[in-house]
């Protein structure tokens, strides 16, 4: 018989043992925060990050936030100052993200923080999210885990309700207690801004609250004070069958360039690989950037969305 699909396990440590297994291995698992439920892979591994875009259908990438057990393990991620350090000792575990300088060579897919050069953290107060944390022994990337366009699960059931099959395991411990995403706050050269209104507030936080972020609902938008999109600094074109000029190309299946998304025409590859490829594009010697044409299917809409953005700049 063949195990339906998506598993639904309660909380123990035969649960835990099996998410850990299953995050180790690239796979997605939805994990309950204090917040809401979230759909976890492993934060070092770009074709697992690659599918949680998969799972949700999201038409286009965001940085994720990055779940780690303690503030030892998000300093080795990301450079702390004293506010930060500050706020991290006063909030966590708790439903406060940091958005921080990230560290050069930690090893986190270019994928979760969108290629840019700063990174959202946060030690989740909850023990089944702690729990595999520890067991897996990875920072574990999770946005919340629906798909797109639809509200935030505090439930298990939500979940199975919204993703179905697209995860394989959920694990199952009970309503989330805040039921709306964490606070997030900007410390990357800025002193603290507030990003996303959250279950921890401005005046707990001692800083103003962002009017232009200042409400509070169920499809709370990207922050605006800071660049949440990496882009190339060079001219890019796309659809490119061919190189044309000193243009460095980046292939896709057939198409081969100075570089590939994926050889072998695989979206959850060329997703894993994209924001690695444009880094690379623009640290070499050309000029100009030219990308293969990527099918519009699944998570390649993703992919494309993100390089029409950084084609018209
Ligand atoms: O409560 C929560 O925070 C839930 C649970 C599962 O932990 N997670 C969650 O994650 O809401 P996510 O990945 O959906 O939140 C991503 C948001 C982005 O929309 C963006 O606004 C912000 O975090 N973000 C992430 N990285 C950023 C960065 N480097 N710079 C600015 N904003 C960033
Ligand atoms: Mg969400």
């Amino acid at each position: 018989m063949v195990a339906q699909l998506p598993q639904i396990l309660p909380f123990d440590d035969v649960a835990v043992a099996v998410a850990a297994r299953l995050l180790r291995a690239g796979e997605i698992v939805a994990i309950p925060t204090e917040t809401v439920y979230g759909l976890a892979a492993d934060a070092t591994n770009a074709e697992a990050v690659a599918r949680i875009y998969a799972a949700k259908g999201r038409p286009s990438f965001n940085p994720l936030i990055v779940h780690v057990l303690d503030l030892t393990a998000a300093e080795q991620i990301a450079q702390f100052d004293d506010a930060a350090r500050a706020l991290a000792t006063r909030w966590w575990p708790g439903p406060l993200t940091l958005v921080l300088p990230l560290h050069p060579e930690t090893g986190i897919a270019g994928l979760v923080t969108a290629g840019l050069d700063t990174i959202a953290l946060r030690v989740p107060a909850h023990r089944a999210m702690q729990a595999v944390l520890q067991a897996s022994g990875k920072p574990l990337a999770a946005p919340s885990a629906n798909a797109s366009n639809a509200i935030s699960p505090t439930r298990a059931s939500h979940v199975a309700a919204s993703l179905g099959a697209r995860v394989p395991l959920i694990l199952d411990d009970g309503p989330t207690t805040a039921g709306v995403e964490s606070t997030i706050v900007g410390l990357a050269g800025n002193g603290g801004v507030i990003l996303r209104p959250g279950p921890i507030t401005a005046e707990q936080l001692g800083l103003s609250a962002s009017p232009r972020n200042a409400q509070v609902g169920a499809h709370i938008t990207a922050p605006g004070q800071l660049a949440t999109h990496y882009a190339p600094a060079k001219p890019l074109r796309l659809d490119a069958a061919a190189r044309a000029g000193d243009e460095w190309l980046i292939g896709f299946g057939t198409i081969t360039g100075d570089d590939t998304l994926s050889a072998t025409g695989d979206l959850i590859e060329a997703a894993a690989r994209l924001f690695d490829a444009l880094h690379r594009a623009d640290a070499s010697p050309a000029d100009h950037i030219a990308v293969a044409p990527i099918p519009e299917d699944g998570i390649g809409a993703a992919i494309n969305d993100r390089l029409r953005r950084a084609a018209h700049r």
